[in-house]
């Protein structure tokens, strides 16, 4: 029988895009960094995930790769805490990708608002194939292979998120009953003993009843801590709260990263395409020379015109790096035309100088010893294998491709 889904499993993933920059890092890695001390986290390259936009040209993919893991490590992820991986390297994440492609109604790919707005953005390169269709579903398989909790991105990926939960949902309903299921449920409820027993129902009833989440997590929290009985009825336990069935792969929920605007030298959003990037381990002095020239409020021309600090990409900056003091000082000095703008650039330029170089001297020495992030990636590709593997295994049982 199934073995009891981890419960603060996180799991994320990103593309092997190349050297990555302080858009990427304020928008996602420094909160996987805080993240991978409060959860058991999976962070993995999704290098397939670049295939089914960058088919064409696969020369560079190794590069990348090995870069954005250096960045990674050099932003602080921690091997002995996280497991990091490649997730060409866990082929698990394919076969379950075949057997949930089974079960999805084409409309449902169809229907990820990524699908039209991609193929019309990146309209150079045909995107009407099989693999761009299908995805987001490789994403929900990145997410189900572990069973995580919970699956921290940003605003343009939760719809993918939905689309692995409607998924999982889906499975458990075709896979996960038993015949005798009910009688089986309730002989767990009685092991549970009498007043845990009386609880459980109770908390049932009033999620079944009222839809009362709270509910559904106290009943949850009682089943998980229960140690009395076995692995089965704990996963029916858990499946019967929602009355369904024995829940196979649970659903995950968004960890939405509260991400502030990162604003490029344009003062567009910091983008790689946009070629408006701070990378994460510049060279200080392309740091200076770069936030130096970066966009200004155009109000300013002269160093005694008076500014706004809302309409000006420095100050998104100092609100990312500067204390309140600081802050004061810009918006003050910066509407009276006390301070030029290259004051207070400096302030900036000082902490991004200083930031990066703490990026620079980690990164060095994965640098000088590429057996090291070797290292890494292959015992992450095993502890991530272990994990997946265990979930194939009930998935192949539960749809009888094993007996
Ligand atoms: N699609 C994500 C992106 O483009 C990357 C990704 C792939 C991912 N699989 C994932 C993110 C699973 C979270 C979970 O950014
Ligand atoms: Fe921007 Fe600072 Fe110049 Fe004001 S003083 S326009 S906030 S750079």
């Amino acid at each position: 029988m199934s073995s009891p889904a981890p419960a603060r499993r996180v799991l994320s993933g990103m593309r092997p895009t190349g050297r990555l920059h302080l858009g990427n890092y304020h928008g996602a890695l420094r909160n996987w960094v805080e993240l991978q001390y409060q959860y058991e986290c999976y962070f993995f390259i999704a290098d397939w995930h670049m295939l089914t936009t960058g088919y064409e040209d696969t020369s560079l993919l190794q590069e990348h790769t090995r870069e954005v893991l250096i960045d990674w490590l050099a932003a602080g992820l921690n091997p002995g805490v996280a497991t990091l991986f490649i997730q060409s390297h866990v082929p698990e994440h394919a076969e379950l990708h075949l057997l949930l492609s089974m079960i999805t109604p084409l409309g449902w790919l169809e229907r990820v608002p990524s699908y039209k707005d991609q193929q019309e953005q990146l309209k150079d390169k045909d995107l009407g194939t099989y693999g761009f269709l299908g995805y987001p579903l490789l994403q929900s398989a990145d997410i189900l292979v572990y069973r995580a909790a919970y699956v921290p991105v940003g605003e343009d990926q939760v719809a993918h998120v939905e689309l692995t939960r409607e998924t999982a949902r889906r499975f458990n309903h075709l896979y996960g009953r038993e015949a005798d299921f009910e009688a089986k449920a309730e002989a767990a409820v009685k092991s549970l003993g009498g007043r845990n027993a009386t609880n459980y129902r109770a908390l049932r009833r009033k999620f079944q009843e009222g839809g009362d989440t709270e509910a559904l997590q106290r009943a949850q929290a009682l089943v998980q801590s229960n140690n009395r009985i076995t692995v089965a009825d704990r996963e029916r336990l858990l499946g019967f709260l929602h009355g369904a069935g024995v829940t196979i792969l649970p659903e995950p929920a968004v960890l939405l990263t509260a991400t502030p605007k990162v604003p490029g030298l344009d003062g567009r959003k910091m983008s790689k395409s946009y070629g408006n990037t701070i990378g994460l381990r510049e060279e200080p002095d392309e740091v200076v020379k770069k936030l130096r020239a970066m966009k200004t409020d155009p109000a300013r021309v002269r160093r005694n015109d008076p500014g706004d600090p809302d309409k000006c990409p420095v100050w998104d900056l100092h609100k990312i790096y500067s204390d309140e003091a600081t802050r004061k000082w810009v918006v003050e000095g910066c509407r009276s035309a006390a301070i030029g703008c290259l004051d207070c650039k400096q302030r900036v330029i000082d902490k991004v100088v200083e930031e990066i170089g703490g990026m620079r001297k980690r990164a060095q020495e994965f640098e000088d010893n590429p057996e090291l992030v070797q290292r890494i990636v292959a015992e992450g590709a095993e502890k991530a294998r272990e994990a997946a593997r265990d979930t194939l295994d009930e998935v192949r049982r539960a749809m009888h491709l094993r007996p």
